[in-house]
């Protein structure tokens, strides 16, 4: 009996994956939350260890010039939902996301014959009726979204209260925005990163739906808390972690002193190398326990046979400043906010031209990943739509025409004076910072880290005239109005603006 039972098993398993194999591939779609670019072995780190990312980007490619327009939380997943940019999707800086886009990739897929589920953090915030997280069109979704408030719709906070009764998920000591660095304080069984990367391989080993999947698997960490498990914070001992950018000609004034302890959440300030050593240890090792569980999902699609007939696709919403430049968490244009991982690998069922491990250097954006998807999945889009973003697909075919530059933008974050406009084509990055009207300009081939501002070098006044005329004429385009150009030049702004007119306007 039972070997007509294991017969029965392998017959039925057998078609599953051929009924697969033979259509449109799954898509896997994984990210981590303020995750940096350089925090990963494939982009160059001495110290980060990621075999894992670095076996994606090994087997398809990595965009090295990746970047995240709005760098906080929810616009950036905003760019994800609707492949638009900022001036497009509506969300300026950290707001709430609508409720429902008229075209959003979630919904896009299901509506195409996708199985959607989204497993970890969407922060899409809660639909009290259906007692979940809103949808915008996954199918099911078990969300560990890391937030404080409304944790009666979380699905980690409810298994945590099952399982650990009368435990505080918290135990570590640690906030949401916290600079500090600690080991985990409970079983590392019961961190969110092992429960989303568990639900993940859940997900694949026991999916008997004849649709294929499109998964979204999104990491919290290493968002704060930086409070990976104790064996991951050992295997940093002996890594030489990059120190941070500092110095330079700007960012003395952000090097405030504290006289006490300074509290948790700060955005600014030199803390002390001791203090961005700690941090910068739990953050790689935060990193690192990420990876560790996106290798055993990436098993787990192995051991069903999928990764053939799978697009895999890492990316981050945005990075984490970690002292550099004395900035902490994100919502900055510089390097560690602003940058990106990106990675992509294709199934063999592609034909792709690029040779497998090949880094691009087009910059690309969050509002490219819907476009992509949909080209891989050979889902068609609308006449009447279109999508700021842009497929990666053709790049990987060496059909090279593509954008030349970027544009970033935040709304005001933490301080009044924080809210500015940049653009990058990757090599330069010219910055507008809103409140004081002044500008930036880096060279990035030569300055990675932007610790030298050319905004002032005679040398360079041709080019930053031409970013800034860039700046100009995407305001006018836009038709953003008299707040923010007026007679051919940018306006100074105090005031900020969370949203633009583009906004979905109803939100129930
Ligand atoms: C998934 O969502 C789509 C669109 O709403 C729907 O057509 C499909 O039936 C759903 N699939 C399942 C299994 O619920
Ligand atoms: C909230 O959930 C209810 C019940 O499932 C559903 O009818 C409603 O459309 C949802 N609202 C939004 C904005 O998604
Ligand atoms: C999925 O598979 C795991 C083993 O990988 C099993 O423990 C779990 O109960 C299954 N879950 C569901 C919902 O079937
Ligand atoms: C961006 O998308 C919006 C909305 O679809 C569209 O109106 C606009 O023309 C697009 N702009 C560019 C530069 O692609
Ligand atoms: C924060 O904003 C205030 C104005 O509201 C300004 O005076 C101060 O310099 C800003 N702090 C930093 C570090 O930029």
């Amino acid at each position: 009996m039972a070997f007509f039972n294991s017969l029965l098993c392998t017959f039925v398993i057998t078609c599953l994956c051929l009924g697969l194999t033979h259509g449109a591939p799954n898509i896997l779609f994984m990210m981590a939350d303020q995750m940096r670019e350089d925090a990963m072995g494939c982009s160059g780190s001495k110290a980060a260890i990621t075999p894992n990312l670095d076996g994606i980007a090994k087997e398809g490619v990595r965009f090295d010039k990746a970047f995240s327009s709005t760098p906080t939380c929810t616009p950036a997943r905003s760019a994800l939902l609707t492949g638009l940019s900022p001036w497009y999707h509506g969300m300026l800086g950290y707001g709430s996301i609508a409720h429902r886009y008229s075209y959003e990739m979630p919904r896009v897929m299901s509506e195409n014959g996708y199985y959607t589920h989204s497993i970890g953090k969407d922060h899409f915030g809660w639909n009290k009726t259906a007692n979940s997280g809103m949808s915008h069109g996954y199918n099911s979704t078990y969300l560990y979204d890391g937030l404080e408030e409304n944790s009666e719709f979380d699905d980690y906070d409810h298994w945590f209260a099952k399982e650990m009764p009368g435990v505080d998920p918290m135990k570590t000591g640690l906030t949401f925005n916290d600079y500090r660095g600690r080991p985990y304080a409970l079983p590392e069984y019961y961190h969110p990163t092992a429960w989303v990367g568990r639900s993940a391989v859940d997900f694949i080993q026991n999916y008997s739906r004849s649709e294929p999947f499109f998964l979204k698997v999104s990491f919290h960490r290493p968002h704060s808390p930086y409070d990976p498990p104790q064996r991951w914070l050992d295997n940093y001992k002996d890594v030489k972690l990059p120190l941070p950018y500092q110095g330079g000609n700007w960012d003395e004034r952000y090097a405030v002193k504290y006289n006490t302890t300074p509290s948790p959440g700060i955005w600014c300030g030199d803390l002390g190398s001791e203090q961005v050593k700690e941090s910068r240890q739990a953050y790689f090792a935060s990193v690192s326990f990420v990876d560790e569980w996106i290798g055993q999902i990436l098993a787990a699609l192995e051991k069903r046979d999928l990764t053939g007939n799978t697009v895999i696709i890492f990316t981050a919403d945005h990075g984490d400043m970690m002292g550099d430049h004395y900035h902490w968490r994100k919502g900055y244009p510089y390097y560690g906010s602003a940058h990106i991982p990106m990675l992509l690998r294709w199934p063999d069922t592609v034909k792709i031209v690029l040779p497998r491990g090949s880094t691009l250097s087009q910059v690309v954006e969050l509002r490219d990943i819907f476009p992509t998807v949909l080209d891989f999945a050979e889902i068609e889009i609308p006449e009447d739509v279109k999508l700021n973003g842009s497929s990666l697909k053709p790049l990987l075919l060496q059909e090279m025409d593509w954008r030349e530059y970027i544009d970033l933008e935040h709304d005001i974050c933490y301080n009044a004076t924080n809210h500015w406009n940049a653009l990058t084509d990757g090599h330069t990055k010219y910055i507008y910072q809103a409140y004081f009207g002044n500008e930036q300009l880096f060279s990035l081939d030569d300055d990675p880290g932007e610790l030298h501002d050319l905004s002032d070098d005679p040398a360079w006044k041709k080019t930053l005239l031409m970013w800034r005329e860039r700046l100009i004429k995407q305001f006018q385009e836009e038709g953003r109005g008299t707040d923010w150009v007026a007679d051919n030049k940018l306006v100074q702004r105090v005031k900020g603006q969370l949203y633009s007119p583009n906004y979905p306007k109803t939100t129930s």
